[in-house]
């Protein structure tokens, strides 16, 4: 398992690989880049088929975190941790206690909280050996969903303004994937607006809930992509922007909170050729790291003011439209170009 020369590796910082023998732990934490302070990244308990598919998680995921707190404005770099192991059979107080010390042998220059397969109380039992923890059940600020939801929205905003030229999402029609935490926040806010709801998820009671209250067609989930429909705002898994999918779009926008929509770069490339906007997902979903981080606010937690923080989302958007309009490129490298573009130039400030 090469990790210098893996496709995924990025000049990250530092990487280490983590075992204790007594917990059973297994796990690899990464640190992207600190250049725009401490990392702030959670940590995903997954069980992964190798150890090579864990590293390349650890790594992707590291650096798009320093994608996405350089975009959101945030005075924090990127890192990720990742145990390999069954969520449901694998967690133990000493595994929580292992990996906690871990966080705190970087003394402050990363802090975890939780991901896909842990969860706020497994944060409270690493946060008794560190003081690096984020979104913790006790004090912590809480569940992140609605936050990312309410970006997701402005996001929605600037992008249904920039492709068709309209204000407000009144009688524009969103397809919706996945109704879960971010999903049922979002529905909801856009049903406020006026905006029309298609939806898919795969518990059928869900989606009955958000035809009962906001009146939306329920389609299946095979269904969702290929709807006719302004917004196409991808609310579950990843990739769903792929070969088989991109043929069959019949969106205007692509703008929802998932994780790495494109399957490849070259997914992006495609939405661009079909005329199709994206909101690159790391800078229209960061409301949730975005609330998080206010937890190392001097002054402590406030939600208004996280509220008032996610102002950056439709801003960034903005410019990454006009910016990909004016060079006719995909927004997808507008934005990654523009990420390493304000860690570099914070890197040329503190060697200047
Ligand atoms: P969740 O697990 O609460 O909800 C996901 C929903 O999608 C579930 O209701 C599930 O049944 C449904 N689903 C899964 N596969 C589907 C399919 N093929 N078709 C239709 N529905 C499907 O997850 P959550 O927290 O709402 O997050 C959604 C996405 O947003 C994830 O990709 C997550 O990584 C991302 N995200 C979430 C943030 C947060 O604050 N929760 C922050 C940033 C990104």
């Amino acid at each position: 398992m090469d990790l210098f020369s893996h496709a995924e590796f990025d000049d990250h910082e530092d990487v280490r690989f983590l075992h204790h023998r007594e917990s059973g732990l297994r796990a690899i934490i990464a640190l992207h880049d600190t250049t725009l302070g401490p990392a702030i990244g959670g940590c995903r308990m997954w069980p992964y088929a190798s150890d090579g598919e864990a590293l390349a998680d650890v790594l992707r995921l590291s650096r798009g975190m320093t994608y996405k707190t350089a975009m959101a404005g945030l005075p924090f770099g990127g890192g990720k941790s990742v145990i390999i192991g069954d969520p449901r059979r694998d967690k133990s107080p000493e595994l929580w206690r292992a990996f906690g010390r871990a966080v705190e042998g970087f003394g402050g220059r990363y802090y975890t909280g939780e991901d896909v397969g842990t969860t706020p109380a497994d944060m409270d039992l690493a946060g008794g050996v560190t003081r690096f923890v984020l979104g913790r059940a006790s004090g912590g600020s809480g569940d992140p969903s609605p936050m990312t939801a309410r970006g997701v929205l402005a996001g929605i905003r600037v992008a249904v303004r920039h492709r068709l030229g309209r204000d407000g999402l009144a009688g524009i029609t969103v397809a919706l994937q996945g109704l879960g935490h971010v999903g049922m926040h979002l529905a909801e806010l856009l049903a406020m607006e006026g905006a029309r709801l298609v939806v898919a998820d795969l518990d059928p009671g869900r989606a009955g809930e958000a035809a009962r209250r906001f009146g939306a067609r329920v389609v299946s989930g095979a269904e969702i992509l290929e709807t006719p429909c302004e917004v196409l705002a991808p609310c579950a898994l990843g990739a769903v922007i792929d070969d088989h999918s991109l043929p069959r779009l019949r969106c205007a926008v692509v703008a929802g909170a998932a994780n790495n929509q494109l399957a490849t770069e070259r997914h992006g490339d495609g939405l661009h050729e079909r005329r199709i906007l994206y909101a690159p997902d790391y800078v229209i979903n960061a409301g949730g790291v975005i609330n998080i981080a206010e937890e190392l606010h001097p002054e402590g937690y406030r939600p208004e003011r996280a509220r008032q923080r996610l102002e950056v989302i439709g801003e960034r958007l903005t410019e990454i439209f006009a910016r990909a309009a004016r060079r006719e490129v995909p927004t997808h490298r507008v934005a990654d170009a523009m990420a390493r573009e304000i860690v570099a130039r914070a890197r040329r400030a503190r060697a200047a």
